[in-house]
């Protein structure tokens, strides 16, 4: 590699023949900050300390990002893509490592079309820039009959959440965002625009799920499947206190909730004292209810809290409360989009013991520091598919997910926030999957590891795979071997890195 200095001139240099000025963002840019900051989501990573982009290339169309590999590729600047910045650890736009190489962000915000076809299937080609948010109004837009299987919050970009998998209230009846992908556009570590055919099945495979990290390219696009809804769904948010027998709720649901109707998801909100139920249910409250009476019928759901509304209504409801409207989806801010944040994941496959249970909410919750648990639950049409079928392996056997999160107001609070998050996740390692203790890509924990790079030299250097194993196979599990073939495959040097890539096996071995 050139020096920093040195490649981001020539890189710059080579970027202007093909890309406008004004799309162009350099450190000694006027609005550099504020480009950057526009979809920096957890402040934890916008601190002078940060490593920073040498530049930002706002993106308005394919060859613009096309050049940015090229150009990068020949004078030494590696680079990150950006959909919604909402990665947990910043990897889109920031470098864990002070000696990080140079790097330049590929910001796509600015590609977020989306086009609905009627069909059958009806299916959309979305934009990587666009908004969860944007994608389910468009199609709601187009017909209360139809919907998308993504995740709950609005301002999550396209690019990074189908790279993930992606899972929402949707999961149990239609599984994840990444398994209604049918297309792709992505352009590649040469800088070649690349379809579903052209990439070839191994890199198709590898990105719907595996891309997390900026590991096989740049998707630009993406082509899926949307899946049919009621005209009219069913929603209901119950709240139990420990007094009112939280614990034992949690522990009959742990058992219950995977096993529950596939139209039907109740999902677990733990904080403080409280577990707030929130539920997504594809049918009328008549039908709803019945089945809340007979296999939970200590939650004590009734009619009063029943809320029957469209698909696309119950996107703001449950994610903001019942006071927001279907346009609020489409802000590039909402509550709580800014905070500072440190998350982590779990999967568990055997029920935890009630005591447990009593002991997280009266010991770990109860904490002054203390964050909170989300446990989704799966079965359904996320377990009927095999763990092979895509890169995301937690599949048939997986009773629910868990994040633990913490938020906090200022940066003097960190070290106890974080820490509360370590800690619950080292008291939970009796209790969750093992060998290897699984967890979600999306909730990106670095923490559980980080790449090394080996080589070095003439020869070049790539990721080490047998290292690369420690974080790996937690969120890929066998799966991991086979997206570093993919990955040998489209970027055999190994271009497109991070300290979460997936590395290229082949030529190191
Ligand atoms: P960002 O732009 O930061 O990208 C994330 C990663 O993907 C980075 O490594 C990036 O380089 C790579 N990437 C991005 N665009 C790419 C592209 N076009 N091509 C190749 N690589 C690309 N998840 C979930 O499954 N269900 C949920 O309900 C939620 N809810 C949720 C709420 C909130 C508030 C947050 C902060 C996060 C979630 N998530 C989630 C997690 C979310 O799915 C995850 O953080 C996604 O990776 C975010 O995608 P963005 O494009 O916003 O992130």
């Amino acid at each position: 590699f050139l020096s920093a200095h040195a490649s981001s001139d020539s890189f710059l240099k080579c970027l202007s023949g093909s890309v406008p000025s004004q799309l162009l963002f350099t450190q000694s840019s006027q609005s550099f900050a504020s480009v950057l900051a526009s979809s920096v989501r957890n402040p934890r990573f916008l601190t002078p300390g940060t490593v920073r982009p040498l530049c930002i290339v706002t993106a308005t169309n394919a060859s613009h990002v096309q050049a940015a590999v090229v150009c990068g590729r020949a004078h030494g600047v590696r680079l990150r893509v950006r959909s919604g910045g909402h990665d947990y650890e910043g990897l889109s736009y920031r470098a864990a490592r002070a000696d990080a190489p140079p790097f330049a962000v590929v910001d796509l915000a600015r590609l977020r079309s989306v086009r609905v076809t009627r069909g059958s299937p009806a299916t959309a080609w979305v934009d990587s820039g666009a908004q969860l948010g944007e994608l389910y109004y468009a199609i709601g837009k187009v017909s209360d009959r139809l919907a998308f299987p993504g995740g709950l919050c609005p301002t999550v970009g396209v690019g990074g959440h189908f790279s993930g998998g992606g899972f929402g209230m949707l999961l149990r009846r239609h599984g994840l965002a990444a398994d209604q992908v049918v297309d792709a556009l992505l352009v590649d570590a040469q800088g070649r625009l690349l379809d579903r055919n052209a990439m070839g099945q191994d890199v198709f495979w590898a990105i719907r799920g595996g891309g997390g990290g900026g590991s096989f390219g740049i998707v630009l696009s993406w082509r899926v499947n949307l899946v049919a809804v009621p005209p009219k769904v069913t929603v209901f948010a119950v709240k139990k206190t420990v007094q009112e027998g939280a614990i034992d709720v949690v522990a009959k649901w742990q058992e219950v909730a995977p096993t529950l109707p596939d139209d039907l998801l109740v999902r677990v909100i733990a904080q403080g004292q409280d577990a707030n139920f929130q539920a997504l249910y594809l049918g009328s409250c008549d039908a709803l209810l019945p089945v809340m009476r007979s296999r939970l019928p200590e939650l004590g759901v009734d009619r009063t809290q029943c809320k029957e509304m469209t698909w696309l209504q119950s996107v703001p409801f449950i994610y903001l409360g019942s006071g927001a409207t279907v346009e609020d989806i489409l802000k590039r801010n909402l509550p709580g989009d800014n905070r500072f944040s440190k998350a982590t994941s779990d999967y568990v496959r055997q029920a935890i013991s009630r005591n447990v249970w009593a002991d997280i909410f009266r010991t770990w919750l109860a904490k002054p520091n203390a964050g909170l648990m989300i446990l989704e639950p799966y079965g359904g049409k996320i377990a009927g598919v095999s763990d092979s079928e895509t890169p995301f392996p937690h599949r048939s056997g997986v009773l629910y997910n868990i994040q633990y999160m913490n938020f906090w107001g200022s940066a003097g609070e960190e070290a106890g926030r974080t820490g509360w998050v370590r800690d619950v996740l080292a008291f939970m390692a009796p209790h969750v999957s093992k060998n290897p203790r699984a967890a979600y890509v999306n909730y990106r924990d670095l923490d559980l590891g980080q790449n090394v790079v080996v080589g070095g030299g003439a020869g070049g250097n790539v990721t080490s795979f047998e290292a690369g194993r420690v974080w790996g196979e937690k969120y890929y599990k066998g799966n991991f071997r086979r997206l570093a073939m993919a990955k040998a495959q489209i970027d055999p040097s190994d271009y497109f890195r991070s300290e979460q890539s997936i590395p290229p096996i082949g030529n190191q071995l």
